[in-house]
């Protein structure tokens, strides 16, 4: 089926695509920009890191009090792109989000630096901070509390699935006639469309 697509699966090429993005691309290929949205439709955008993907869908991890996560809790539905520009692609994806089942956020928590843990813990994201001092102390603070123990994670932090509704693979060709093919959830499968670039 060459550029159009793994089978009829979208998720499974876009887990061939990214593996091998992640050997060959010069910078980190699990960088995505992120769009959430107001109910009112306002739209925010940001990079988050894609942390993992099977076949229910896209994982990737934040504070639950962050903007995005209080724009996904109104309304879950988001939207990412990434751009592997070594092998000129770019891939959007976009469909519902819901919250990772816990057991998947603490073992993905546990298995990150201590560093990050206490970071985690110690940032609110998106919310005012009054000095960067004011985050170093609470980092300070946490560090000595927890000593040398084993950190939990919190319940303001974890993972988001995007379960996806539809997915575009896009490839950079020749005089800007570049091949861009859509998938779009259709029952249990998929409806696969080439789309002018
Ligand atoms: C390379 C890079 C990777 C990032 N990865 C994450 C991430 O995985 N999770 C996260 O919450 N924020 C991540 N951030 C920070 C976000 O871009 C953003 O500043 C933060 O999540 C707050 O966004 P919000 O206020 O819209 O919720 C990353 C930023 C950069 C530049």
């Amino acid at each position: 089926m060459g550029d159009s697509g793994q089978g009829h699966d979208p998720i499974a090429r876009f887990v061939e695509l990214f593996e091998r993005a992640k050997s060959d691309e010069p910078f980190d290929a699990t960088v995505i920009a992120l769009a959430t949205s107001t109910p009112s439709g306002q739209p925010s955008v940001r990079i988050v890191l894609l942390k993992r993907v099977d076949e229910r869908g896209f994982a990737f991890f934040t504070n639950y009090g962050s903007r995005k996560a209080r724009e996904l809790d109104a309304n879950p539905r988001a939207a990412f792109t990434c751009y592997w520009p070594a092998s000129q692609r770019q891939t959007r994806v976009e469909g519902t989000v819901e919250r990772l089942p816990a057991d998947e956020s603490d073992a993905y928590f546990a298995s990150r630096p201590r560093g990050s843990q206490l970071a985690a813990l110690a940032s609110r994201q998106s919310e005012p901070l009054e000095s960067q001092s004011a985050l170093m102390s609470r980092y300070l603070k946490l560090q000595w509390q927890h000593g040398e123990d084993q950190i939990e994670r919190p319940e303001f932090w974890g993972g988001f699935l995007l379960v996806p509704e539809r997915i575009e693979f896009w490839r950079n060709g020749q005089y800007r006639l570049h091949k861009r093919v859509a998938y779009v959830r259709d029952g249990d499968g998929w409806t696969e469309t080439r789309l002018y670039p």
